[in-house]
């Protein structure tokens, strides 16, 4: 049966199947370690911390508004044969200046692409600014200053990723208030591999309306009844959790107890290739695992629509398309 579908948590960069970025090393003349690649078009690591630093190595392949064009119409095509019908793209202008390419021309070419595949597959996406938590609280405030003073009709929020158990969200406070304070929306990644504690003080440090994975709220049941007072929204992403060890396996998933408990979720592929997954798949996983059935999984696309940061006239636009 068709059902549409959204997606709000996904990494730009860490959607390069591993066939594209050879094809971009190339172009590039980079020799990429032959390590970080697993058989079968997949990249390897060995655990949480490896698989950042993976992810660091391989992106340094990306090097041009070319190659930024490249992956994000590859990957929006792939959305759109999965009828998906909106995508936020959480993009690393930081890893794009480690490789040479300044923050327009970084969104010139994902602009392009996002703008081309409206009009190729009628999908709509707009981007997310990430602040990498390992690059330091410097690099993030001048980053969100940078995103406050050239504002961009696509760019519509700020989140922040990277290694959690070395930075806290507090230490992001100035940067997630010049973003606020620049009209951008927010969303943080929390609650991974750390406790509830971390998404405690992301709520109250940052002024997020959503955090991207925040399963740990399931050991808290004051901070799941804050997570639902204050309608935050958690972006699930089952897959990447398992590949990642921080959730033993779909069946446990915290995702099926926080929303039986009335808390707002939504599916996601995070790091596609990474993690062998699209989203497609984590919309079969929520059904298969997590027992939503069809108007569960309309539902969920429906709130995610909800949450999004699109405006509000691109929201009614997508919300027609599906009620
Ligand atoms: N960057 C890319 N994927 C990430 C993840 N799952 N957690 C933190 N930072 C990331
Ligand atoms: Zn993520």
């Amino acid at each position: 049966m068709y059902l549409p579908k959204a997606e709000l948590h996904v990494h730009l960069e860490g959607t390069t199947k591993p066939s594209l970025l050879r094809k971009l090393a190339k172009r590039n003349q980079l020799i990429l370690p032959e390590k970080i690649f697993g058989p079968d078009d997949t990249y390897q690591w060995k655990n949480f911390q490896d698989f950042l630093h993976v992810y660091d190595v391989s992106t340094q392949a990306i090097k041009t508004p070319e190659d930024y064009y490249d992956i994000t119409y590859d990957y929006l095509r792939s959305c759109a044969e999965e009828n998906v019908i909106y995508v936020e793209l959480t993009s690393s202008p930081n890893h794009a200046e480690l490789n040479g390419l300044c923050y327009q021309d970084h969104l010139l070419g994902i602009s392009k692409a996002i703008e081309q595949a409206k009009n190729d597959f009628s999908i709509e996406a707009r981007i997310l600014i990430v602040c990498v938590r390992h690059f330091g609280i410097e690099k993030a405030n001048r980053l969100a200053e940078l995103v406050a003073c050239h504002p961009h009709p696509l760019v519509v929020g700020l989140n922040l990723a990277g290694d959690e158990t070395r930075f806290s969200a507090k230490d992001f406070s100035q940067a997630f208030t010049i973003a606020m304070e620049a009209g951008l929306q927010c969303t943080a990644h929390a609650g991974e591999v750390k406790g509830a504690e971390s998404i405690w003080e992301t709520i109250k440090h940052l002024p997020v309306s959503r955090v991207g994975h925040g399963i740990t709220a399931i050991d808290d049941p004051t901070l799941i009844a804050e997570i639902i007072q204050r309608n935050i929204t958690l972006e699930i992403c089952p897959t990447s959790n398992v590949a990642l060890g921080v959730s033993q396996n779909f069946q446990n998933h915290p995702a099926t107890f926080l929303h039986a408990q009335g808390v707002n979720i939504t599916l996601n592929s995070d790091d596609p290739p990474y993690f062998d997954t699209t989203i497609g798949k984590e919309y079969t996983i929520a059904e298969k695992y997590f027992g939503f059935d069809h108007a569960t999984l309309l539902n969920v696309t429906e709130n995610a629509i909800k949450a999004s940061f699109a405006d509000k006239a691109l929201k009614r636009a997508l919300l027609n398309l599906i009620l």
